[in-house]
């Protein structure tokens, strides 16, 4: 395989640091071994989220210069719209400040307690703002998805069967609003194809249900119809896109993935009558319309960042710098979801550290090691974040896959970046006995995995 090769050359650099081992060992120590609780200095290499980490142009840096800071009408605003309503194709855009607020104002609007929100998988604060409503978040994600080694190409496709079945159990007037996150972030950043994109919409359109897409990583998701589907290889991004876009109502973004802004978000929709609603109460929590919450100088860092994003040469780039990763770690064995997402790897912890139960939490346990054997930052997404607690057994049910992601932020670390990264996995799985079992000390009750804290057991 011929290495990937960034589109573009450092302007600025902004230091980093690999402390030594024996402080790494002791701030993961004092961070309780909760990786959350490290400052972002003492981090080497972050890779907890793609999310507002992404490296700015210098046209975007230009364009920030460039913010009018206005209340009412800012003219980064209308730059802002006619991006998205280029791209998007719908009528109304209604700015936020990042993601969460677009989903909180379209179900506080729409949902009431006793419906329902299909999706393929719901991002954990999609599936808060849900609930918070009294609905029920179902993932309706193929069974494909739920088999990591398997090399499915279109992971992220809704089952349309467990969909028609869904609306003819519960009846449409039950679901407001049908949902799919493109990527699929939760499922491993999988695509969803244009193919299933065009049959759930055919299905919601023929029980008139609005279906919205969670757009975060809508470029990501054209790339991957680009490589992967029949008849879209000679498309461009933005013609791909488009065409997703047209078989949707609406959609929410958090512009901090494929905006490529540090901040920033949007709901964008056709009908006017729920547009005017959103934004009246957009008024009441956030800002006024033209700006929703950011500064004029962060909308056009958007406006920018959206159009650099359906670049092929950036996306190719983007893609093919985390398969390379993933392709090194399957060199060394480690398992990981495969096929590698555009976001992120995925290691399979739970199957990658044998020799922790895991009721000792072997997916926390490797990003810890990782911290102090390489000063990685990772991210668990398996039996902290998403256990359940059965009163009856008083046990933890653990989900299916304890995994580890390793999202990868756009346009930040070069390829020698993921060698190390993939080094320093190597020599945690050539030496396990470095990943140490885990007791919890301390958990909130709700979404335990920001706070809660840990001490090191023997193996
Ligand atoms: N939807 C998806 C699919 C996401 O991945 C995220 C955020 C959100 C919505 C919420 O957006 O953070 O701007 O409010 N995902 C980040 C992550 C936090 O690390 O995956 P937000």
């Amino acid at each position: 395989m011929i290495a990937p090769v960034e589109p573009y050359r450092v302007k600025v650099v902004e230091p980093i640091r690999l402390l030594e081992r024996d402080e790494r060992v002791e701030k993961v120590k004092k961070a309780f071994y909760n990786i959350f609780l490290i400052r972002g200095e003492d981090v080497f290499i972050d890779l907890l989220t793609d999310s507002g980490t992404s490296a700015m142009s210098d046209n975007q840096w230009a364009g920030i210069m460039l913010g009018d800071e206005s209340y009412a009408g800012c003219k980064n605003y209308f730059h802002f719209e006619e991006t998205i309503k280029d791209i998007t194709g719908f009528k109304n855009v209604i700015p936020v400040h990042q993601g969460r607020v677009a989903e909180n104002l379209l179900f506080s609007q729409i949902l009431t307690k006793g419906d329902y929100v299909p999706s393929n998988n719901h991002f954990d604060t999609t599936r808060a703002n849900v609930e918070v409503n009294g609905a029920a978040a179902l993932d309706l994600v193929v069974e494909e998805s739920r088999k990591p080694s398997e090399e499915y190409p279109f992971k992220g496709n809704i089952d349309t069967n467990k969909l028609e079945k869904l609306i003819a159990d519960v009846g449409p007037e039950k679901i407001p609003v049908g949902m799919m996150t493109v990527t699929n972030n939760t499922g491993g950043g999988q695509p969803a194809s244009m193919a299933n994109i065009r049959k759930v919409s055919e299905i919601y359109r023929k029980h008139n249900i609005p279906f919205f897409f969670d757009a975060c990583r809508f470029a990501e998701n054209a790339y991957f119809i680009k490589k992967r589907e029949w008849g879209y290889a000679d498309k461009s991004i933005k013609e791909i896109a488009r065409e997703m876009f047209s078989y949707a109502d609406g959609c929410t973004m958090s512009a901090k993935k494929d905006g490529l802004a540090n901040i920033g978000g949007f709901i964008a929709m056709n009908n006017d009558s729920l547009a005017t609603q959103l934004t009246n109460m957009l008024i009441l929590i956030e800002g006024y319309r033209t700006y929703g919450g950011m500064a004029g100088r962060d909308l056009e860092a958007v406006a920018r960042g959206l159009q650099e994003v359906t670049n092929f040469d950036y996306l190719e780039y983007r893609i093919k710098q985390v398969e390379y990763l993933g392709t090194k770690l399957d060199e060394y064995g480690i398992p990981i979801i495969k096929p590698t997402g555009g976001h992120a790897v995925f290691v399979d912890a739970g199957k990658m550290i044998e020799h922790i139960e895991p009721e000792n939490y072997p997916g926390w346990a490797l990003t810890v090691a990782m911290y102090r054997e390489g000063g990685i930052r990772s991210v668990e997404i398996g039996n902290i974040m998403f256990a359940r607690y059965d009163s009856d057994s008083k046990k933890e049910i653990f989900p299916e896959l304890d995994l580890v992601r390793l999202a990868i932020p756009r346009r930040v670390y070069s390829n020698s970046h993921m060698e190390y990264i993939a080094s320093v996995l190597k020599h945690i799985n050539e030496n396990p006995e470095c990943v140490k079992g885990l007791r919890l000390t301390y958990q909130p009750k709700v979404l335990r995995h920001f706070t809660c804290r840990f001490e090191e057991i023997d193996n």
